[in-house]
């Protein structure tokens, strides 16, 4: 397998699978990794730990000018900063879940990401040749001109329950009927928000991962980025 070239965006709703898969797929190709979740996680924890409501679109706009956001690029060792705090286990509770849909409808929020992801994603294809990116938004927004585009489904009750396990690896009690709900929840939200609502690119490969590994996702976005011309 030869080295990535150029921007993956790998795009879906939660429980897909896609941040492992986006993450095991940049090592792989020795690409670098931007994981936009986790800065509308971070943007959403500051909101939180400062009071904000997360539904007052202006003062969520204004906490997310003021604050510093960092994600790690590097695929080895992910990880997020709050104003230079780490964060990257505090933004993945289920606190930080629940408003994290209300904090990236914000379109101010949106806008300023949008930037900051773009300009990450040309530093990081700079330095490593190529970077996966995972997000909501990345094939119809942040990079429509990525050469390839992937769009990871999944059933409700497969990535409730992948989430669910998640927890429970993490020490976290899961109750998995609040978890399958908190999953449909966050679809509708993140499907029907006015800006950029989470869709396929029209240029999206579609993969259903429900009764797909890691390892069988892994191996047939290898191919396509083979086949497109992608690696070295
Ligand atoms: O992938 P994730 O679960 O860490 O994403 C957290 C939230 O952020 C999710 O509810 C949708 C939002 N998000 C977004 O709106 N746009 C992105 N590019 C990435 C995430």
């Amino acid at each position: 397998t030869g080295a990535l070239r150029g921007v993956v965006a790998l795009d879906g709703p939660s429980g897909t699978g896609k941040t492992t898969v986006a993450r095991k797929l940049a090592a792989k190709l020795g690409a670098g990794y931007l994981d936009t979740g986790a800065m509308y996680r971070v943007v959403t924890l500051a909101v939180l730990d400062a009071g904000v409501d997360p539904l007052d679109a202006d003062a969520v706009a204004a906490l997310a000018r003021a604050v510093r956001c960092e994600v790690a690029t590097d695929p080895a060792t992910p990880g997020a900063r709050l104003d230079g705090t780490d964060v990257g286990e505090t933004i993945r509770t289920p606190r930080v879940d629940a408003a994290v849909s209300a904090v990236s409808a914000v379109p101010e929020v949106r806008e300023l990401l949008v930037q900051r992801q773009r300009t990450l994603i040309e530093e990081v294809a700079r330095e490593a040749g190529g970077v996966v990116v995972d997000g909501r938004d990345i094939g119809t927004v942040v990079a429509p001109d990525a050469p390839l585009k992937v769009f990871l489904t999944a059933s409700a009750e497969v990535r409730a329950a992948r989430r669910g396990a998640q927890d429970t690896a993490a020490g976290r009690e899961t109750d998995q009927a609040a978890v399958l709900a908190s999953v449909e929840r966050r679809d509708r939200l993140d499907s029907s928000r006015v800006s950029s609502p989470l869709r396929p690119a029209e240029d999206a490969v579609e993969f259903d991962t429900s009764d797909l590994s890691i390892e069988q996702v892994l191996v047939a976005l290898t191919e396509l980025a083979s086949t497109r011309g992608l690696l070295d």
